[in-house]
């Protein structure tokens, strides 16, 4: 999901300023619960569910007025139907973020860049620079260098005495290392690189940490980018630069590598450790990868069922128009529920538990629809099968350390995830 660390982070500065009066350090939790729960609940859980309201706003009125109290108006969609109907709508949503800064007050300082809140013509342009390097065939030389970053990651832990924390030390890792991989960067700048990673999700160091850690990011991609100037590497930043590097500036070019490494990280990383929770704490569903089976259809009914991006980037309404007998004015703001919509019963029954051998009908919206749908998605995929598979064949004893029910789950977070994911390796001795 791209650069939407970025984006939530402003925002909720913004927030925090608008509610608080504060221009000191907020936290996460903080500042976003400086809004009312009433409209924050589509970013809530109830264990690895959307919260019951979510269920209930989707019979009821599936496109509906959020509370938001700024003096803007806010819909959300929480239906399959409707949020498909609008993330696939070519001319009657707009994802400019332009639009969005304006009516919240930001400024154009503040603009993430990459692709999630472009439109076209911008967006195209900036898409077919980057769609070569997520064909299959391009993606294909990744997956021998997945298995390795996995296995390696396998050895690591298996080296810690005590438990381990799994999202610092593989599901974090894993995919920081492969996107270092699909984005060129040198060998010797991967553990810098997995170090800004995981300090983006490391809440100890205070407020401001992870807000540091991504400028460093950007600072460091910036430096790589002049770096692969002068000398193009392999990956994508090198591909860029030969194929197109006389139509993009370096601003750019690491505003989209950041948008890349920011999409694939925290997306790819909560859906590693949240399956790997479900994996334990349902173990019959890890059995059949033990004994070989493919992960494909696991994987794609975990993407559904955890949905991780909860909420689409907003789209603003061009013009007035309807969604689901809805009417919305120009220039409202509609909000779409992923993790609502992949919960639908027009997907078929019993959407609320995990079944992998439920018949393969409409697709999930885990990686979004129409013209923003995620760019990266082949390469999440390639990374799940690989990396589940791995996990519960080489530990097939690990279990969580603490009681699930306690583990840190995000309370308000746009991606949902967890803070930490301890676990045990070893089997319980006698
Ligand atoms: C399981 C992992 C992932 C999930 C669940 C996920 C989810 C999503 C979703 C829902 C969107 C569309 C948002 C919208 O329409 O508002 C999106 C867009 C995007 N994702 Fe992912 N993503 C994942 C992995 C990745 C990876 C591995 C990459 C790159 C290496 C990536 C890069 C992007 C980019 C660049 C976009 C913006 C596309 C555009 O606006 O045209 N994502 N992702």
């Amino acid at each position: 999901m791209q650069t939407y660390s970025s984006v939530r982070l402003r925002l909720l500065g913004w927030v925090a300023r608008r509610f608080g009066g504060k221009t000191g350090p907020v936290s996460f939790d903080g500042s976003l619960s400086m809004l009312p729960d009433s409209s924050l609940f589509p970013l809530f859980r109830d264990g690895l569910d959307p919260v019951p309201e979510v269920g209930k706003l989707r019979e009821q009125s599936p496109v509906s007025r959020l509370p938001i109290p700024l003096g803007i108006r806010v819909w959300l969609a929480t239906g399959y139907e409707p949020v498909r109907a609008v993330l696939g709508s070519t001319d009657g949503f707009s994802n400019d973020f332009g639009r969005f800064a304006a009516q919240i007050g930001l400024t154009a300082a503040a603009e993430p860049g990459g692709l999630g809140m472009t439109d076209p013509p911008m967006h195209t342009r900036l898409r077919r620079l980057v769609t070569p390097e997520f064909t299959m065939r391009r993606l294909a030389r990744l997956q021998p260098r997945i298995e390795t970053i996995v296995s390696d990651r396998l050895d690591a832990m298996a080296r810690i005495d005590g438990p381990v924390d799994l999202l610092q030390e593989f599901a974090l890792p894993v995919p920081a290392l492969t996107i270092c991989e699909l984005l060129g960067v040198p060998y010797a700048d991967r553990a810098l690189v997995q170090e800004f990673s995981a300090a983006r999700f490391d809440l100890g160091g205070g407020a401001y940490a992870p807000l540091d850690a991504i400028n460093e990011s950007k600072a460091y991609l910036r430096g790589l980018v002049a770096d692969q100037r002068r000398n193009p590497g392999d990956g994508l930043i090198g591909a860029l630069i030969r194929d197109h590097g006389d139509e993009l500036g370096d601003q750019e070019l690491a505003a989209l590598a950041d948008g890349v490494l920011t999409g694939g990280l925290e997306t790819s990383a909560s859906m590693l450790a949240l399956g790997a929770l479900v994996l334990m704490t349902q173990p019959e569903l890890a059995e059949p990868l033990r004994s070989g089976e493919p992960a494909d259809a696991l994987v794609e009914e975990l993407l559904r069922y955890l949905t991780v991006v909860q909420v689409a980037f907003p789209r603003f309404a061009v013009h007035d128009l309807e969604v689901a007998g809805v009417p919305i004015k120009a220039g409202d703001i509609i909000m779409c529920s992923l993790s609502g919509a992949d919960r639908d019963g027009v997907l078929g029954p019993g959407m609320d538990r995990i079944d992998v051998g439920r018949p393969t009908g409409r697709s999930h919206l885990a990686f979004g629809h129409g013209l923003h749908r995620c760019v990266g998605a082949e390469l999440a995929r390639m990374e799940l099968r690989t990396a589940y598979p791995a996990l519960v064949r080489r530990f097939p004893a690990m279990r969580p350390a603490v009681d699930p029910a306690d583990l840190p789950m995000r309370r308000a977070s746009i991606v949902f995830g967890l803070d930490a994911l301890p676990v045990t390796l070893e089997p319980l001795t006698p």
